[in-house]
């Protein structure tokens, strides 16, 4: 994610700058999911505040921090490797401080403070509030390390300093952390327990976007089903005097800030989405037609193993209710080959539940053992590494397969088109994307990013649908 500043003011926002001038720079790099891209934003506003101008210049850093993911055991070795590539700017800079957040500081706790001195500071997601506390300890010649894991933090005052480029797509995490315990994860480890943000304060912010401008907002948590206001785990009511809100109720009330705000949500589960959600959907035309579905894996037995709490079944009979009430729905999912255990056959069905469902897209993994899931404790992680990698290509082959097939059948069909940006390629053409999520890159003619335009597609690749504006 690209890294301008602009202070966003939020209805409710209680932040109050303490320097009116920026005395400091701070490099913030972000890594693994769109949440810990969200969390940055919110560093940056807690940071903006003790004089940290966000900068896109390493060597002009005074406070390198990295925002970590934990979630394959790649994402650690990269972040790693990055850390060890600041040690000649920390020899050449003695008052740099180099900090790491997120997933991997909650992980791996003091132990990169104290074995390989890679960094001076290491905090949690959620004790962020205590960042300038523990600067000024490090800043005083100490470690500073703060890993506290909260029932209660939602950061739902914090105004977000916005870091994407466009100005046209924003993130809103509506709920932190994750009670599901699927046996291969570390999320509920790092991330902690599930809490929902005060719906109140996530519409101010979708409207406070919208009157800078922007034109699309994507709601952010680990579950968005499981999303409660003042309702239990159980179901029942906490507070009479209040009102409650479901996932349905609050994409509802989001949808409601303007009709041209599109309204986006990830990550959807297939045991908890209800068919509420989906009218929701279908009954606002500004809520994408889109859902990202995690999967797994095809085989009933492999997902009790990964404690998903759904079988084949359950979840295609999903995939039916989101195509009977939300016709032109865009589903997409994510896989894991190889988990422990997992036989040929049970792969196979996999690939069986992929050719059924033909989705849109797919992010697709083989299986990192995570230390202390329940999967560690519990399964042997038995599959050999070529066996998950050549699973792993036999489902990519596949979903390459299904998008090509999707896009060419878009050939011939106007969309319209919320415009980001430039494509890649060349500034003479517009790159957005359609209801479905699908990239649409055309002639930019007199369109400017910002604005809906149709596009009529001519051709595609596999990712990318290409067209003119009509
Ligand atoms: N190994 C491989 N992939 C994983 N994911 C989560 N944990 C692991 C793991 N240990 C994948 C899942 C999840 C996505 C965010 O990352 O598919 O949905
Ligand atoms: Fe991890 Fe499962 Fe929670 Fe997703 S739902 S964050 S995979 S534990």
């Amino acid at each position: 994610m690209e890294k301008t500043i602009e202070e966003s003011k939020q209805g409710q926002a209680t932040i109050i700058k303490k320097n009116n001038s920026f005395s400091k720079k701070l490099y913030l790099e972000s890594y693994g999911c769109q949440m810990n891209f969200s969390d940055s934003e919110i560093v940056a506003s807690i940071l903006a505040n003790e004089g940290f101008e966000t900068t896109r210049q390493l060597e002009d850093s005074d406070l390198i921090l990295l925002n970590t993911c934990s979630i394959r055991e790649k994402a650690e070795q990269t972040v790693r490797t990055r850390l060890r590539s600041f040690n000649k700017l920390k020899k050449r800079k003695s008052h740099l401080i180099v900090g790491m957040l997120g997933c991997m500081a909650e992980r791996m706790k003091s132990t990169l403070l104290e074995e390989e001195k890679l960094v001076d500071l290491v905090v949690g997601p959620d004790a962020y509030r205590d960042l300038p506390r523990l600067i000024e300890e490090v800043e005083g010649g100490q470690k500073s390390v703060n890993v506290l894991l909260s029932r209660e933090e939602t950061y739902a005052d914090i105004s977000p300093v916005r870091l994407d480029k466009n100005g046209i797509s924003g993130f809103i995490s509506i709920m932190r952390g994750c009670d599901n315990m699927c046996t291969f994860c570390v999320v509920p480890f790092t991330r902690g327990r599930e809490r929902s943000r005060n719906p109140l304060t996530i519409v101010a912010e979708a409207r406070d976007l919208y009157n800078k401008g922007y034109k699309e907002v994507t709601l952010l948590g680990q579950n968005v089903d499981s999303y409660r206001w003042n309702i239990s785990k159980k179901g029942d009511i906490i507070d009479e005097n209040t009102s409650t809100t479901n996932f349905a109720q609050l994409l509802a009330l989001v949808a409601k800030v303007a009709p041209d705000l599109r309204v986006r949500f990830s990550t959807s589960h297939p045991k908890d989405m209800t068919d509420e959600v989906l009218r929701t959907i279908a009954s606002h035309k500004n809520i994408c037609n889109y859902i990202h579905l995690p999967v797994q894996s095809g085989n009933s037995e492999i997902l009790k193993k990964m404690n998903r709490g759904y079988s084949r079944e359950w979840y295609l009979e999903r995939i039916k209710a989101i195509k009977k009430i939300i016709p032109n729905c865009a589903i997409s999912t994510d896989i894991i080959t190889g988990f422990c255990g997992e036989s040929d056959e049970q792969h196979q069905e996999t690939i069986s539940l992929l050719k059924e469902v033909e989705f849109d897209f797919s992010y697709m993994f083989f299986y990192s053992e995570r230390p202390k899931t329940l999967a560690e404790r519990k399964y042997d992680d038995d599959i050999p590494l070529s066996t998950k990698k050549s699973r792993l290509q036999e489902v990519i082959d596949l979903q390459h397969i299904h998008s090509k097939k999707k896009n060419e059948n878009a050939i011939g069909n106007t969309f319209e088109v919320l415009i980001e940006g430039f494509s890649k390629k060349s500034n003479e053409m517009l790159s957005g994307r359609n209801d479905q999520n699908t990239k649409v890159v055309f002639p930019k003619g007199n369109a400017k990013v910002g604005e809906y335009v149709n596009v009529k597609i001519e051709s595609c690749t596999t990712a990318t649908l290409i067209g003119k504006i009509i």
